[in-house]
């Protein structure tokens, strides 16, 4: 049905498949799963950010290979994860209004469930403090370590040593250690994105000095993404966990931003074609709320099957190319297409279609997609 370009995404039998649908592909998320494993060393040093996924089906594909860990950046997410028996969870963001209560219903909800947060900031630790306590509960706060990217975080300096402090002597509040996430460090060449990771660690080395000195130990620094993931590997101060998200469903965008690590694509888009309104057009069931739309126009998919498609217009809910193989096509034709971006994409899907072997074998639901499930 698909083109020769690789067999490992050929699908026997499509006829139950609504497009557009997002199609995971299991035998190759257990192959990232196993490589991020490989590239880590162990499976106890990673902590992986479930949000390219959302989906408890894979954080449980995740704990079977030993990963216990988990990071997320919403409430939802935090939720899939402790379901589905994640023990140490990690949610990467900083709390503040309703978040607050919301961390407390949290860790009365899961007792059992080891959780943190960040902060970069004297008011929300406060704020967070004071509900715990009140609760007669506490919570490990990280200091969010802002390494250049400017997002969020105070630089590994005098202020992140006070925050660090303030989170020690907070009632209801215990120091988790240092979040350091380097977002920017998206260098394409190896070398040069080892040495711009290695200039976000010096300053973080020596903050971990002076806390030490402090009298303050740390017990982690989750570090990274998928660009920075090898080189925090590298690394051997045994308090670093390894938290990439995307490298269990990669996607185009960083295939070719990350030449050098060896992920692959492993959820597509399948989409159908429903009109050829001109000679050279293909018009497909693939507008922007099934893919994700932040990268540029023209550039949100890539059709292996058809190296020379260009996207001229996309709307909600069509996608229309314009290829030299457009007279090929027939209205029902089906066409996989990886995402530059995953993330966001499966976001925008309630279920994804799971393929293994060949063959649609079950379906997962993407449940953490909701700003809030339960709490
Ligand atoms: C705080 C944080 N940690 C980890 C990740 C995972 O990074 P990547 O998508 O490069 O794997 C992200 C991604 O947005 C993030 O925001």
């Amino acid at each position: 049905m698909f083109g020769p370009w690789d067999s490992r995404y050929a699908i026997e039998d499509t006829s139950g498949i609504i497009t557009p649908a997002l199609v995971v592909y299991r035998d190759l998320v257990e192959r990232n799963l196993d490589e991020m494993i490989r590239v880590a060393g162990n499976a106890a040093r990673l902590r992986p950010h479930c949000k390219t996924h959302k989906m408890r089906a894979v954080a449980e594909l995740e704990l079977k290979r030993g990963i216990t860990k988990g990071k997320c950046a919403t409430f939802a997410e935090a939720e899939m994860l402790a379901e589905a028996g994640v023990s140490d969870i990690f949610l990467a963001y900083n709390l503040v209004g309703p978040n607050i209560a919301r961390a407390v219903a949290f860790r009365q909800r899961f007792p059992h469930t080891r959780f943190s947060c960040t902060a970069d900031h004297p008011a929300p630790i406060a704020a967070l403090g004071a509900a715990m306590a009140a609760a007669g509960l506490d919570i490990d706060v990280l200091v969010d370590i802002d390494s250049g990217q400017h997002r969020t975080g105070v630089p590994a300096g005098p202020e992140a040593f006070a925050l660090c402090q303030r989170i020690g002597s907070t009632p209801g509040l215990k120091f988790g250690g240092l979040h350091v996430y380097d977002g920017q460090n998206h260098q394409r060449e190896r070398g040069e994105r080892a040495l711009a990771v290695r200039n976000c660690w010096d300053p973080v080395a020596s903050l971990l000095e002076q806390l030490e000195a402090a009298g303050l130990s740390t017990p982690r620094i989750v570090a990274g993404g998928t660009g920075s993931f090898p080189v925090f590997a590298a690394m051997t101060d045994p308090r670093l966990e390894l938290s990439p998200g995307t490298v269990v469903f990669h996607d185009f965008g960083y295939r070719d931003t990350f030449p050098d690590l060896d992920f692959v694509p492993a959820a597509l888009m399948l989409t159908r074609v429903i009109s050829r309104p001109t000679p050279e057009r293909v018009t497909l069931d693939l507008g922007y709320k099934a893919v994700a739309s932040d990268p540029p126009a023209g550039n949100r998919l890539l059709f292996p099957d058809l190296p020379d498609a260009k996207a001229v217009l996309q709307n909600e809910e069509h996608l229309v190319l314009e290829t030299s193989q457009a007279a090929s096509f027939q209205p029902g034709d089906e066409i996989l297409a990886i995402p530059k971006h995953i993330c966001p994409t499966s976001a925008l899907h309630k279920q994804v279609f799971v393929v293994s072997q060949g063959r649609v074998v079950e379906r997962w639901d993407v449940s953490a997609r909701d700003r809030w499930l339960t709490i």
